[in-house]
């Protein structure tokens, strides 16, 4: 691994998951003009991140990181972000009180388009077309001319997403994400079932604190965090041409920050160590991910660890264990015992989605309910075990009602599937499956916090 590194440094190693974009010419003046727009989010924005993040590392905080698998062009609009948003809120309030500790909030949102394929093109009764790539690079209708990658849409994804982050800003600074409002972020369709009912009733309890608080001057006017929260906003790094262009130098530090996101993250296809996408994100400053699956060998996580975080930030970087439910207990455990031993100060974080997806009997891709709860279980066991912090939790969820993940309380059923399957690309917990995995993990949470107790009486 060669020492020097520029935001272009990427462009000598081995990639993978590029598309082919037919008209060179125009992709460069596209990129050219890109590099002249402004920064999505700021450094500084990225430093507090690492911070909030470095306290999750260090066992005081946990991680919520949360929305679409890919957004879409279609999917735009205020509702949509509102209520997934929305989603995030609550869920963060149901962990809050499971985990007594703060909830770092980060969106999949504003930004997250571009997506790695298991395979180049796609076969539909006979006809092959290119493998579809996200809303930024190509169209998911199955037309030849819908499938060319088309460099104009990187362009429509820089303003989405420069307007998502813009209402994001207002709904968590302006007064929408107030601990007062608690009872209005329930969504109707969930109030009415059990989990809106026990969400109501931790709602209840919060606003008796907060009178009690206000009773004491801590109002809403004087105490900012029951005003406004902090929020984040993370993709993954894949299409690093874009990526590029946004990737600025900090006037305060003089280092280089990927600024389309605060936290960026790299996929469990495009993670080897000599390849280009590790390469591109050694040299930003930003928080990161990266994603483990089962095929991730302890040697190769030490030596991307090494290469990614060699100054052992803690904050800087973020494993996210993404196994299988039936994987979690055996894959998982010597990769957490090889990072404590080799003394990695990383966040530990779970993604029970993307080793969880099967083919319904109905045809269409799912995740059931129960295997993703099984791995988020499967993931707070082996923590336990090994004495190390379960930091976080990665979700693909959204505010809306859904039909893509089968079970859970309200039981989707493989049959209910067709009713709304939206996702344009891997099947979303609806908001109901959202908030019951939030109470589930709250649970964990309690359980983790008693057996640190114990481990304290115990010393
Ligand atoms: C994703 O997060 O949407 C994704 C493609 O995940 P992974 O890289 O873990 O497969
Ligand atoms: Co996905």
């Amino acid at each position: 691994m060669s020492t020097k590194w520029s935001p272009e440094s990427w462009r000598d190693k081995p990639i993978s998951q590029v598309p082919q974009y037919p008209d060179a010419a125009k992709l460069a003046a596209v990129e050219d003009r890109l590099r002249t727009y402004p920064p999505l989010v700021f450094a500084g924005e990225a430093r507090r991140l690492t911070e909030a993040l470095g306290a999750v590392a260090e066992g005081k905080a946990f991680l919520l990181q949360g929305g679409d698998c890919a957004e879409s062009f279609a999917e735009f609009s205020a509702n949509n972000i509102r209520d997934t948003f929305r989603v995030l809120l609550q869920m963060a309030v149901v962990l809050t009180y499971g985990a007594a500790m703060p909830i770092v909030k980060i969106g999949r949102m504003a930004g997250q388009f571009a997506k790695p394929r298991s395979a180049p093109t796609e076969v539909i009764d006979g006809v092959e077309l290119p493998s579809y790539r996200g809303d930024n690079i190509n169209g998911i209708e199955f037309t030849p001319a819908a499938r060319i990658p088309d460099p104009e849409r990187l362009l429509q994804a820089y303003n989405q997403s420069a307007a998502t982050l813009n209402l994001l800003r207002a709904f968590a600074q302006g007064g929408f994400a107030d601990l007062h409002k608690v009872h209005r972020w329930n969504l109707d369709f969930v109030a009415d079932s059990p989990l809106g009912h026990r969400y109501k009733e931790l709602a209840d309890r919060l606003s008796e604190t907060l009178d009690f608080m206000a009773a004491c001057g801590l109002t809403s006017e004087t105490v900012p965090q029951i005003r406004e929260t902090e929020f984040f906003t993370s993709h993954e790094a894949l299409l690093l041409n874009f990526e590029q262009t946004l990737t600025r130098t900090d006037s305060l530090t003089g280092k280089w920050y990927g600024c389309s996101a605060h936290m960026l993250w790299i996929g469990d296809r495009t993670r080897q160590p000599d390849g280009a996408h590790v390469e591109f994100m050694r040299g930003i400053q930003n928080p990161i991910g990266l994603k483990c699956g089962p095929s991730m060998d302890p040697d190769e996580l030490l030596r991307l660890i090494d290469i990614l975080n060699p100054q052992n930030i803690p904050g800087r970087l973020t494993l996210i264990a993404r196994m299988a439910h039936d994987k979690v207990e055996a894959k998982l455990p010597p990769l957490v015992r090889a990072v404590k031993r080799h003394g990695g100060k990383v966040v530990w974080s779970c993604d029970p989605m993307h080793g969880n997806t099967i083919k319904s009997s109905t045809g269409y891709k799912t995740r059931p309910f129960d295997r993703i709860l099984g791995e988020v279980r499967g993931f707070f066991d082996v923590h336990r075990a090994e004495g190390t912090h379960a930091g976080g939790v990665h979700f693909e969820m959204t505010g809306q009602d859904v039909t893509e993940c089968t079970g859970g309380a309200k039981a989707v059923t493989e049959e209910a599937l067709a009713d709304r399957y939206h996702t344009h690309c891997d099947p979303r917990l609806n908001a109901t499956q959202a908030l019951e995995l939030a109470f589930l993990i709250a649970e964990q949470l309690k359980a983790e916090r008693a057996g640190g107790q114990r481990i304290a009486e115990a010393s």
